[in-house]
C-alpha cells in the first residue's frame, strides 16, 4: 500500500493537494547485441524496480532507438536518471525534457509499459524540430540519420 517514501500510492489522484512530481524524458540508441529478447528484460526488471520506487512511465524500443517517459518522486527518478546515463546498453543518451510540477500521473497504473512505435521517426523530428540545445540537436540529427541508414532498420 506504501513505497518505501513512504507515500500511499495512487495518493496524488485524490486530488487533494497534489505532490510534486518529476519527470524525465530522453531518447537513446541501443547498443550493439540489444536486441528484442534484452529489452524484454530491462522491461521486466524495470517494472519491478519501479514499482517500489514509486516511479511509472512507458518505454518505445523501434528500429534500435529508445524513448522513455519516466515520472514520480525527484529522489528515485534523479538516482534514475544516473542510473540510465551509466547503463552501457544505450548510448547517445538525448535528455528531451525534464521538470516537476504538482499535477497527475500521465500513466499511473504502468510500472514501466513497453509500446511499439512505428512511427518513432515522427516522435524525433518532433523533438528536433523543437530544440533549442546544440548537442542535443546533434545527436537527435546523428540517430535520425542512423534510423534512414540501412543497418539499424533490420533491427526494428
Ligand atoms: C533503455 C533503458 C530503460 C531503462 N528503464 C529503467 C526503468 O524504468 N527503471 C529502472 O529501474 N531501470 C531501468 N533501466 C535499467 C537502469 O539503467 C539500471 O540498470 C537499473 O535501474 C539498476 O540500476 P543500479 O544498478 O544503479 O541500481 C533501463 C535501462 C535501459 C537501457
Amino acid at each position: 500500500m506504501f513505497d518505501e517514501y513512504g507515500i500511499p500510492r495512487g495518493a496524488e489522484r485524490d486530488g487533494a493537494g497534489l505532490p510534486a512530481l518529476h519527470h524525465f524524458v530522453y531518447c537513446s540508441r541501443a547498443s550493439d547485441g540489444v536486441d528484442d529478447a534484452e529489452v524484454g528484460r530491462i522491461v521486466e526488471s524495470a517494472q519491478r524496480l519501479n514499482h517500489a520506487r514509486g516511479i511509472t512511465g512507458v518505454l518505445v524500443f523501434g528500429s534500435g532507438v529508445f524513448f522513455q517517459w519516466i515520472e514520480g518522486p525527484a529522489a528515485p527518478i534523479q538516482t534514475l536518471i544516473a542510473s540510465l546515463y551509466s547503463d552501457p546498453r544505450h548510448y547517445d543518451v538525448v535528455s528531451l525534457d525534464q521538470s516537476e510540477e504538482e499535477r497527475e500521473r500521465l500513466y499511473p497504473s504502468w510500472d514501466m509499459e513497453r509500446v511499439e512505435a512505428d512511427d518513432i521517426r515522427i516522435v524525433l523530428q518532433d523533438a528536433l524540430e523543437s530544440s533549442e540545445n546544440e548537442s542535443n540537436r546533434a545527436a537527435l540529427t546523428r540517430i535520425l540519420k542512423q534510423l534512414d541508414s540501412g543497418p539499424l532498420h533490420s533491427l526494428g
